[in-house]
């Protein structure tokens, strides 16, 4: 028998919508309804039609009048910045220097993990983020925490220990061979237990020395299913330092070409500054440029190429790249990215292709879309429900809305976590 009926205004996306009047590539049901069994959809329709479907006694859970969503993926954040946020007056180096490093020193201490790995999904859950994919801190035991914390929520999520050799306090560094065997144990305990996925992480090319780099390529090339995640382009600075510790590479990316580190499950964190020869490998490669508006904006990195990469067929993800980014709310991230393309190049992102990228979008760019980012019936029951009033201002707002697509952008760029009121993740409603 199913476990129970949710009851809302569905939201869910087929395809990306190519033009704001591309209203095939959603599916809208005003009195809608899925049938949740064992944390998957089990069937999804009108809601008359289900309840008659599940039969007498199966409990409903009615959310009307709130949109039902699929659970916000967030594809690029650090798991040891909750404390960083909101540091003042740097840019990329000298902040990663002065406070980012200084708490991540913090994560070798196992308690310390546990208790922000608790916290740290408390915010997850609160902004309706039911998939995280991590950089957690150099130490072993800040991956352990996040995978075991996030096995207690049966959360969908991908992490990786950091790999940092060089350039790093030596309360962050690892070495070449631990680097390795914490990264092959945290593999063996945690990939593909539950329903998480590991990710390989060297930070980026100048925290790691060609021996870390040629290490990270061996567990790659170990490990074919396992993620690969870093940083590249983000900051002129870097990409000076980069270039300088790696003379004989054509380029920031050809660094991580030559260890072996591109292939479609490899997300590249922020591609602003990127060469056009990178632009040629990253297409060929597969990989996933990561877009972190709030991020990119906080530390002046620069503005994404969205419509350049994704005229050259690049699978784009966005997130909110937590603590560099200042907001854990895929909402937000969605808003400043507004702001982000308008001020670039004039791109005004439709309301339908933010909510599409934040779901569906960042599932395929994750190539986990037959089990997450969707309302499909046999996926995983990670949903979101949205309260398009929460505020007074929203609902001042919403008196002169006439459309979904309207709804949408009112949720986009007034909202955040204020609008989330419940968050299901396997079919269980986590927000307290
Ligand atoms: N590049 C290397 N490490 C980091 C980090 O922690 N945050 C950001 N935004 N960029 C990085
Ligand atoms: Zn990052």
């Amino acid at each position: 028998m199913a476990d129970m009926i949710l009851r809302g205004r569905l939201l869910t996306f087929l395809r990306e919508p190519m033009t704001p009047q591309d209203d095939a590539a959603h599916l809208y049901i005003e009195d809608g309804a899925l049938l949740i069994e064992n944390g998957k959809i089990k069937a999804r329709g009108q809601f008359d039609e289900l309840a008659g479907l599940a039969g007498e006694g199966v409990k409903v859970i009615d959310h009307r009048p709130h949109l039902l969503v699929p659970g916000f993926i967030d594809t690029h954040l650090h798991f040891p910045q909750v404390q960083v946020i909101a540091s003042w007056g740097a840019q990329l180096l000298d902040w990663l220097e002065n406070y980012t490093f200084p708490a991540e020193a913090l994560y070798a201490d196992p308690d310390h993990c546990a208790n922000m790995a608790t916290r740290f999904f408390d915010e997850i859950i609160t902004n309706g983020t039911t998939t995280t994919v991590a950089y957690c801190s150099s130490h072993k035991s800040s991956a352990d925490a996040y995978f075991a914390e996030a096995a207690r929520r049966n959360m969908r999520v991908i992490g990786g220990k950091v790999l940092m050799d060089r350039n790093a306090p030596e309360s962050v560094r690892d070495t070449p061979q631990s680097g390795y065997d914490d990264s092959k144990a945290l593999i063996e305990s945690w990939h593909g237990k539950g329903r998480a996925h590991y990710a390989i992480t060297p930070r980026f090319a100048i925290t790691s020395t060609p021996a870390q780099m040629e290490s990270a390529g061996a567990l790659a090339s170990e490990h074919p299913d396992c993620y690969i995640q870093t940083h590249l382009d983000e900051n002129h600075d870097e990409i000076a330092q980069t270039m300088a510790l790696y003379p004989d590479a054509p380029d920031y990316l050809g660094i991580y070409e030559h260890y072996g580190l591109l292939r479609s499950n490899t997300l590249l964190g922020h591609c602003i500054h990127m060469r056009p020869r990178e632009i040629d490998i990253l297409i060929e490669s597969e990989a996933r440029p990561v877009f972190c508006p709030t991020s990119n904006l906080f530390l002046g990195s620069g503005l994404f190429d969205y419509e350049g990469l994704r005229a050259r067929g690049a699978k784009c993800a966005i997130a909110t790249d937590i603590g560099g980014g200042t907001s854990y709310s895929m909402l937000r991230t969605l808003h400043e990215g507004y702001k982000a393309l308008a001020t670039r190049d004039g791109t005004k992102m439709h309301p339908m292709r933010a909510f599409y990228w934040a779901t569906l979008g960042n599932a395929l760019a994750l190539g986990l879309e037959d089990r997450i980012g969707t309302l499909e019936v046999g996926t995983e029951a990670d949903l979101v429900v949205l309260d398009s009033s929460a505020t007074s201002a929203m609902a001042l707002r919403m008196e002169r809305c006439k459309s979904l697509a309207e709804e949408l952008f009112i949720l986009q760029i007034m909202s955040d976590d204020r609008s989330v009121a419940q968050t299901y993740v396997a079919g269980k409603p986590m927000k307290a």
